[in-house]
């Protein structure tokens, strides 16, 4: 069942579920550490980030969101639940992870499915930088993405990339941790050369770095149409 009207007829029950999901993953960490796996603080997008990161989708009312890097999955949570909450027809979410089960024993995609997930969510485990290729080939097209894995500036680029291709025109992009240099100089390049804009007021509240200047996501909307730059017309953009 797709939308989140349930078959007794009342709406909103599986976005609720996917809620209280996510608050007990926020208050009392992942059901279970994997030996030696990350560390749930450090990795994972506080809960705050995860709200606006919901709010926008749902205002954006995405059906199809690509996500990069599942961890605990407090993110991939507030992601599933804006699709629930869009009322989409027929939502989607694909979530590329390699190493959910090497270092996070499958606890993030646990939780997914404890929370119901498993019919709108599917896990790639595969590096996104080649998953990533492979979609665009097929012409798979999303509403958004939302970017939180390998933090390489070159993996970050090829991600951006291949989204610039899988996101459809005029549709978003959202980024964890673009207070990283390895980061904002990936995006800066989409954003000077590319005609990828910030959205105006997001993230309205979100983390700041600890001075409070740097937000700490980034949100783009992608031009439409889709640009063909000429590469004599190339901004340096670092
Ligand atoms: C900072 S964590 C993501 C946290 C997550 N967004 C959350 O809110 O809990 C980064 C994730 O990216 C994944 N990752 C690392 N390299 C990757 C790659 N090449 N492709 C996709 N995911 C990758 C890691 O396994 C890790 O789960």
């Amino acid at each position: 069942m797709n939308s989140s009207v349930q078959p007794d007829g009342t709406a909103g029950k599986r976005p609720d579920r996917v809620a209280a999901v996510r608050r007990r993953l926020a208050k009392h960490g992942p059901p279970r550490k994997p030996d030696g796996g990350p560390d749930f603080a450090t990795v994972t997008l506080p809960e705050r980030d995860c709200d606006q990161v919901r709010d926008l989708l749902v205002k954006e009312r995405v059906g199809t969101v690509v996500e990069i890097g599942l961890a605990y999955a407090s993110s991939a949570l507030a992601i599933s639940e804006a699709l629930l909450r869009t009322g989409s027809r027929n939502p989607r979410h694909v979530v590329i992870d390699p190493f959910q089960y090497t270092a996070y024993d499958g606890v993030g995609w646990e939780l997914l499915r404890s929370a119901g997930l498993d019919d709108i969510a599917e896990l790639v485990t595969e590096p996104s930088q080649r998953f990533l290729a492979r979609l665009a080939d097929a012409g798979f097209s999303a509403d958004a993405a939302f970017v939180d894995g390998s933090h390489h500036f070159h993996n970050v680029f090829v991600d951006l990339h291949f989204l610039g291709e899988i996101v459809r025109p005029g549709g978003i992009v959202l980024l964890d941790d673009v207070w990283w240099p390895s980061v904002s100089a990936a995006v800066a390049y989409f954003e000077t050369n590319l005609g990828w804009r910030p959205i105006p007021g997001a993230p309205a509240d979100g983390t700041t770095d600890p001075a409070g200047s740097r937000p700490r996501t980034g949100a783009y909307r992608l031009p439409d149409p889709r640009p063909t730059p000429d590469f004599k017309e190339f901004r340096p953009f670092c």
